[in-house]
């Protein structure tokens, strides 16, 4: 079983703050011993606050920019200049306000095109940048939504199943936005050195506790579905998400 670290914040600004801190460590401990920092971005609204103190001094002044290549774990079918595009939040956070060289950053090109395409696509992209017969990022920053859903994969959904595959279309998703998505498989998501969850809000904490501490129901709550191959998974939590484990984390 892969090593887990729970760790609960006060609020989501502390969350932030420590989250983007370890961002840039394990940015510095990647270009040491590779001389690159692979990393996926994740869409919703904990990590912006995340890549927002990324994007500001000092965190800005410390990330070896030049050596980050920044994916994304999951994209909305929607062009990517939508105010729904992850891609989008990712850039007017962070990606356009530092130095990062514009082909060290990778869309997933989801509109206007067929998806399963775009999905085999992004694929063959991460595998010509990211070593490892699975390729192995350095770190895949996730999300959790109050159904449980990590990335785009959601409740039942058959991209769960999809374990032969690295990134994979999926159907309109059954929370908001109401459009269909392309995802990072369980395969690929499980395969990083470092997987961080960022989950903040109460309306999470039911899910959560069950989560973590219920019994697996894989298809059911796919955040339990992610346990890295040969990696760590940290969760870092607000108090208010925080709010119905059981155990004790302290
Ligand atoms: C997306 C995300 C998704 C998100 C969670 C949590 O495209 O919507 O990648 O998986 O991370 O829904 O989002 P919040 O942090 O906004 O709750």
């Amino acid at each position: 079983m892969a090593a887990r670290q729970i760790t609960i914040y006060e609020d989501v600004a502390a969350l932030a703050d420590n989250a983007a801190s370890h961002i840039v460590a394990q940015a510095h401990a990647a270009v040491a011993a590779r001389g690159h920092f692979f990393i996926a971005l994740s869409g919703g609204s904990t990590p912006k606050h995340v890549y927002q103190r990324l994007a500001a001094a000092p965190l800005s002044e410390q990330m070896p920019w030049r050596q980050t290549y920044v994916f994304f774990g999951d994209e909305r079918a929607v062009p990517l200049d939508s105010s729904l595009s992850n891609y989008r939040m990712a850039c007017n956070s962070m990606l356009k306000l530092v130095p990062i060289p514009d082909d060290h950053v990778k869309p997933i090109l989801g509109q206007g095109h067929d998806l399963d395409s775009a999905a085999q696509h992004y694929a063959r992209v991460v595998r010509s940048f990211v070593p490892g017969a699975t390729p192995r990022f350095d770190l895949v920053l996730l999300g959790m939504g109050p159904d449980g859903h990590t990335a785009s994969l959601f409740p039942n959904s058959p991209a769960l199943a999809a374990t032969n595959e690295l990134v994979v279309a999926t159907p309109v998703a059954p929370l908001e936005p109401h459009v269909q998505r392309i995802t990072f498989t369980t395969t690929l998501i499980n395969a990083a050195a470092e997987i961080v969850f960022l989950v903040a809000g109460a309306d999470k904490a039911r899910t959560l506790a069950n989560v973590l501490e219920g019994p697996p129901k894989h298809n059911v709550l796919p955040s339990q579905q992610v346990s890295p191959v040969h990696g760590e998974v940290r969760w870092l939590l607000d108090r208010a998400a925080a709010g119905e484990l059981q155990q004790n984390y302290g």
